[in-house]
């Protein structure tokens, strides 16, 4: 089997609208690494339905997913864009690593804490082992870099673990030890009415976050209504890290401008917080809107979407079918 040198799987989940963060933290970046890698992009719905999803709502949002990925500049004639539940080897591969991660490694996830709360008795099994199905995403296609916002990190971490612990209990080196690709100035984008929080879909307020279907009123809104504190922009970057709110916003500036953090504080220090917010509308509509407007255009577009995923799945299926049969004749099953 040939072992791929730049390849990269990433996914996004289709359980409610995508927000800034998903834009900025990850599929912003998808379209610039499309040129220099071989790329397979997912949409993780059996990952979404570790909650609650209304079986109406999820094929509507698993096509918006698969729209944002294209309106935002992933040419899907290059790249593999296809659904997880449509290519069965991901979960055959993540039983088997669930079988080689350790609970101990699991009960630290701070996602799970986070996610399960004060519930956890409650919570489903899926959700307690989602890292192990999403180590199986990655290295069923022996995928070499990972790129996702840096709340990920510690989940990737952990496919480096089952890696590395699958090569060595069976003496291989099957499985590459992938790299994670966190990168930009938002790569981890805060809720914009409280800036020691992360901007998420759970978050009961809508005022918390920008979603990829605002329209360019609602973003106006949003931002007008961001938390700020009462100072001006500072004069250094340093400044801004005891200012999380101030940060935030700088920050999504920085990442919509493709500039540094730097050259925003030059341009705005001393600056009222009310003078850069009316710039970062401007900005943030201008950039949005058009992805926005195609992404509606294309959700719509059935035909079109189910097309690109079906070519997707192929594509998928021929890679990953070799790497399990590979895995399952390690293990010693039968062929
Ligand atoms: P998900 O669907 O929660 O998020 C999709 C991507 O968006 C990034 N992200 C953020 N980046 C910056 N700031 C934020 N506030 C923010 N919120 C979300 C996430 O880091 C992610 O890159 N478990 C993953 C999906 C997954 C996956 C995979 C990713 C499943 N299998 C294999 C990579 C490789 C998740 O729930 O992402």
């Amino acid at each position: 089997m040939q072992k791929p040198t730049k390849r990269i799987l990433s996914g996004v989940q289709p359980s409610g609208d995508l927000h800034l963060g998903n834009y900025l933290g990850a599929i912003k970046n998808f379209v610039s690494l499309q040129k220099e890698y071989e790329c397979f992009f997912c949409v993780v719905d059996l990952h979404a339905i570790t909650v609650w999803q209304d079986p109406k709502v999820l094929a509507d949002k698993t096509r918006e997913v698969t729209a944002a990925f294209i309106a935002s500049g992933i040419d899907p004639k290059k790249n593999n864009i296809f659904v997880q539940s449509q290519v069965p080897q991901h979960a055959q591969l993540a039983w088997i690593f669930n079988c080689v991660a350790r609970m101990g490694w699991l009960n630290r996830m701070t996602q799970f804490k986070d996610k399960a709360g004060k519930n956890s008795e409650n919570v489903s099994v899926g959700l307690f082992s989602y890292p192990t199905l999403m180590a199986a995403d990655i290295l069923i296609y022996l995928a070499t870099h990972v790129p996702v916002g840096d709340d990920q990190k510690q989940h990737l971490e952990l496919t480096r673990d089952i890696a590395q612990k699958f090569n060595n209990d069976f003496k291989t080196d099957l499985f590459p030890i992938p790299e994670p690709l966190i990168f930009g100035q938002a790569t981890r984008v805060m809720s914009l009415r409280d800036g020691s929080k992360k901007m998420s879909k759970s978050d009961p307020s809508d005022y918390s976050r920008i979603m990829l279907t605002d329209t360019a009123d609602d973003i106006t809104l949003k931002i007008k209504k961001a938390k700020t504190d009462p100072l001006p922009l500072p004069e250094y970057v340093k400044d801004l890290n005891s200012r999380p709110e101030a940060q935030n916003l700088v920050s999504i500036y920085a990442s919509l401008q493709n500039n540094s953090l730097e050259d925003i504080i030059n341009k705005y220090k001393g600056k009222e917080f009310s003078l850069f917010k009316k710039d970062l509308i401007d900005l943030a509509v201008s950039k949005l809107e058009p992805i926005t407007l195609e992404m509606n255009k294309l959700k719509s577009d059935f035909a079109f979407i189910d097309t690109v995923l079906k070519e997707g799945k192929d594509k998928a299926i021929t890679v990953a079918e070799p790497v399990l049969a590979k895995t399952k004749e390690i293990i010693g099953f039968l062929g």
